[in-house]
Formats: C-alpha cells, structure tokens, sequence
C-alpha cells in the first residue's frame, strides 16, 4: 500500500546566538566548538514556546503542500512541553489553529528520534483497518534553550530552537514510506549519571535572556531542571546506531546502501555524523545537514535540514531518501521513503 511523506514544512526563530556570544556567557572558544561540534550559530526562540512553533511549521508546511484530504490525525513530538505543561495535549493546540475541529490529537516523547518515530506511527495508523485514517500531520518543536544550563559549557553549545512538520498521506499510487526501524536501549546511566547520561537534573543553573537595553545575551541564576550530559557516552552510542538504523532500515527492501541518494541524520554533532558516514559501506548518495547554522534542535532538526535540501535542490522528486536520528532514552530510529516534491 503507498503512503507518503509530503513536506516538511520547517519554522525557526530570528535570534541567532553565535559562538562569539556564547564566548561572553561561558569559558569556551568558537574554534573549540565548531572543530568539537561542527556548530558555528543556532536560533534561540525567547518568545514563541514549542507549540506556537509547532504551529508555525505546520502553517508553512500548508503553504506549499496542497491539502487534498483532511487530516485525521496530529501527532506532536517534543521534548518540552511549553511552560513545562505536558497537559493539554499540544497537538489538539495545533490542530485548533488549523481549524481543524476533529481530529485523533496526541503528543509524543521519544527523544530526539520523536518524528521519526511520529512518522512510523502515522503510517501505522494509516495502515491499520480499524482506524479511518487517510492523512496524519506530525510535527516535532522544541524550545532545548529552555531546558538548557547556560553555566555548563559542556551542554550550552550545542542547542537551538525550532520546529518542523511533515504530512503522512495514503496515496495507492506511489511508493512513498518505504521502511521504518525504531530501536532503543534504556540508558540507566551510572553511580555518576543516576538519572542517565543523557537527562534532565534539578538544579541550580543559568538561563538566557537577551538584554535590548545592552543588545546583548545576559544570563541569571535559576533553579529547574535543566539538561545533563556523558557527551563521550552519548557520542558512542549515537555513532554506532546512527550506522545500525541506516543499515537495518534497508533490510528486507529491495534496496542497499548504494541506491540511497540523500540521508538527512538528526544534527547533534558534525563528528557523529561523520564518523558514522564511514561505517555506512557502498554509500555514494551525500549527508546533508545544516547544524553548524541551527545546533541541535532535537526532534525539528530532520524536518529543518530537509526542507533546506529540498530548497536547494539537494534533495530532488523520485529520490531515494533515509531520514535516521537518536536521543535521550536512549532512543534511534531511521525512515526509508522515496521523495515527492
Ligand atoms: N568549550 C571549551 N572546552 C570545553 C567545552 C566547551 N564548550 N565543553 C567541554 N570542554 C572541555 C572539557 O571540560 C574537557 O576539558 P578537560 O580535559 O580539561 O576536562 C575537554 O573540553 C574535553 O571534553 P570532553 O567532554 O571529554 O570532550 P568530547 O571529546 O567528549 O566532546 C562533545 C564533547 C562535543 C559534547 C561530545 O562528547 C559529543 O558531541 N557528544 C554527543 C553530544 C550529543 O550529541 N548530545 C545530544 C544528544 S541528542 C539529544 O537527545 C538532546
């Protein structure tokens, strides 16, 4: 059966927070964090919270995706609820701004793997003949510089702000989603990490504000949780699965490595990507990633990185297309899909 993936739609914020910033905040260098990251600027939303992005996206998504058919179903994945509140459901939010007045509306948490899981779990829907859905709208947003410690240099570096969204649409006629593989391996963490190596802690930390008095990024103290993490851990598992998902998704298709034309991976580090880029044997196709201009966005940084190929013309109709990404839980997943522009 086809089902496809249209879109993305993609919103970011205007501020952009540049290395040379983050040098008058923490003891850092922009040399230590572009050779160590591959990270020269991200954006930092300091009035939209996630689910006025995610609406953004979806609203720019609708722009240059014709909507044939009503959506069914919104599935919103993120890591931070605005404001914290995880109740309501930010997908029925959307789908209000949409006008949409009904529709099957639920929020997901699954790391920064959360859209590509979305996406397989839309197509789920839509192949499931119990359920009457032909169209599902998913969108991944988050708002990490909220949730981020702007007194740890080991962390504050690598998170922006964004949002994105896709269509997952039955369509009989083309080949569409092809494959999806999720994956995960609990991440207990250690006597060091006690909640994970990738998690969020109560503590006593810095948040970010931007002083137009001054024109300047200012930070002040505040208790929260805030996002800890075992980069060398993280690094490890992210290069092996980055590999492994793009390989498992293969499996069982007709295709090998040496068809795919485009991966577009989660952009957490240039070097992840890099270093799993060389285990991905027979791969000719290009990895694109645009991470050294938006950080790590989490969930959004697929759909960001997507739509900028598409824009480019670097992702082009017909291609063969692996979407692969990990996150905290820990969690990975890859999506195989052939592109229709
Ligand atoms: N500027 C300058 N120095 C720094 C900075 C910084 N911003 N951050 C750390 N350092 C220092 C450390 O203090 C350490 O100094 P020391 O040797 O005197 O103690 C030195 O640099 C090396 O630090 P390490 O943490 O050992 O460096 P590492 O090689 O592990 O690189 C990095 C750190 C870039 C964070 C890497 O571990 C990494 O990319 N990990 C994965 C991160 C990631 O992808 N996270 C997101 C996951 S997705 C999600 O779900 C949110």
């Amino acid at each position: 059966m086809g089902i496809v993936l249209l879109g993305p739609g993609a919103h970011t914020p205007d501020k952009v927070i540049t290395n040379l910033h983050l040098e008058q905040i923490v003891d850092t260098s922009d040399e230590w964090i572009k050779t160590m990251t591959g990270i020269s600027q991200r954006r930092i939303s300091l009035d939209k919270n996630p689910k006025d992005m995610g609406l953004l996206a979806a609203q720019n998504l609708l722009k240059t995706t014709e909507l044939t058919q009503p959506i069914d179903e919104v599935i919103f994945a993120t890591n931070r609820h605005s404001d914290e509140q995880e109740f309501p459901v930010h997908a029925g939010y959307v789908a209000a701004g949409l006008g949409i007045k009904k529709v099957i509306i639920h929020d997901k948490s699954a790391g920064c793997t959360g859209l590509v899981d979305a996406i397989q779990e839309a197509y789920n829907s839509i192949n499931n003949p119990n359920r009457r859905v032909n169209q599902v709208l998913v969108i991944g947003s988050e708002r990490l510089t909220d949730m981020t410690d702007y007194s740890d240099r080991n962390t504050c570096v690598l998170f922006g702000d964004g949002a994105g969204a896709y269509l997952v649409r039955r369509d009989e006629t083309q080949e569409g989603i092809i494959n999806s593989v999720l994956g995960g391996e609990p991440d207990t963490g250690d006597k060091k990490w006690l909640h994970g190596h990738l998690a969020l802690e109560y503590k006593e930390g810095k948040k970010l504000v931007w002083s137009s008095s001054s024109e300047k990024f200012k930070t002040y103290r505040h208790t929260q949780n805030y996002l800890v993490m075992n980069g060398k851990e993280v690094y490890r598992f992210a290069t092996r699965v980055m590999r492994d998902a793009v390989n498992d998704v293969l499996q069982g298709t007709n295709y090998s490595l040496g068809d795919v034309d485009r991966i577009i991976p989660h952009g957490a580090n240039i070097r992840i990507i890099e270093a799993a880029e060389k285990g991905l044997k027979g791969f000719k196709g290009e990895i694109y990633t645009n991470l050294d201009r938006y950080g790590n966005t989490s969930t959004a940084s697929v759909p960001i990185a997507a739509e900028e190929a598409i824009r480019l013309g670097i992702i082009k109709d017909g291609m063969l297309v692996i979407n692969v990404a990990f996150g905290a839980g820990f969690t990975y997943g890859a999506n195989l899909y052939r592109a229709i522009l």
